[in-house]
């Protein structure tokens, strides 16, 4: 697909990797960029960059209600939705697993995993009577490699995997393209959180053998998928360099 004259939704957008993305999508010719955050100061400060029409929508992707209504502020403001971005997303943070708070691990799944599967479904519900269009959802080498620490995290991404393969027949039924991007270590905020505040201490010795990636590096993926008629039920890796 190319993006001229594009409807996006991004989630996560208000910091890092969404809001790299959502610039470049707007970049690459999207008429409408929607940004969605809890962190409306992060949105407003994303917007600043952004050239194509944005709109603000500061929302917590776990609160149902809240994700349908996005969808039908959007769909009926421009009568159309063409691409969504779910890539909110957030780590358990210290204590490591298995001393993670029950509340935590049920906020990790419910962002990571099961907002991605409602805000997906909804795009669907559109997308299916309304020519069809692409969905990727922010997954992590970690929902591929075994990580004990955060193991909740590790588990909802490998299910944001499995989700958007098992919605590889959309493409066909319906013209409706699902994908994963599984970024590795990416120099964004949410590695701080990781420690709590700080860098976690484990993170120090892989640091020194890989090159982070920047938020850019995912958004070019993010592209490359959009723009690959082909791609549907996939997940793309976006491998650290060796230093
Ligand atoms: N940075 C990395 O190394 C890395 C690696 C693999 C995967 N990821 C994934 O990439 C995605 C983006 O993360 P990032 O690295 O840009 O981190 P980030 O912390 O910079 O951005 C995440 C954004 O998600 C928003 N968010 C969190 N919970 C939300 C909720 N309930 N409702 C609405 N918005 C919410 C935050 O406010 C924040 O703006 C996440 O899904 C993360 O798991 C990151």
């Amino acid at each position: 697909m190319d993006l001229i004259e594009k409807v996006v939704i991004v989630t996560g957008a208000a910091s890092g990797i969404g809001r790299a993305s959502a610039r470049m999508i707007a970049e690459a010719g999207a008429s409408a960029v929607v940004l969605v955050d809890m962190d409306a100061a992060g949105l407003t400060e994303t917007a600043k960059d952004i050239m194509a029409e944005t709109r603000q929508i500061t929302c917590d992707v776990t609160d149902p209600l809240a994700l349908e209504a996005l969808y039908k502020t959007v769909t009926d403001r421009f009568d159309r939705l063409d691409v969504v971005f779910n890539n909110a997303g957030i780590v358990s943070g210290p204590p490591p697993f298995p001393d993670t708070d029950l509340e935590r691990i049920r906020r990790v799944v419910d962002i990571d995993l099961t907002s991605v599967i409602q805000s997906s479904a909804l795009a669907i519900q559109y997308m299916r009577t309304n020519g069809g269009g692409v969905i990727i959802n922010t997954a992590s080498t970690g929902g591929l490699n075994p990580y004990l620490s955060d193991a909740p995290y590790a588990a909802s991404k490998a299910g944001v995997i499995m989700f958007s393969r098992s919605c590889a027949e959309l493409h066909e039924q319906y013209g409706i393209r699902v994908n994963a991007v599984c970024p590795g270590v990416t120099e964004t905020p949410i590695l701080d959180k990781t420690g709590g505040g700080t860098r976690p201490e484990w993170l120090g010795p892989i640091m020194e053998h890989i090159k982070a990636l920047s938020p850019e590096d995912i958004g070019q993926t993010v592209l490359d998928i959009i723009k690959d008629d082909n791609m549907a039920g996939e997940f793309v890796v976006v491998q650290n360099e060796p230093r």
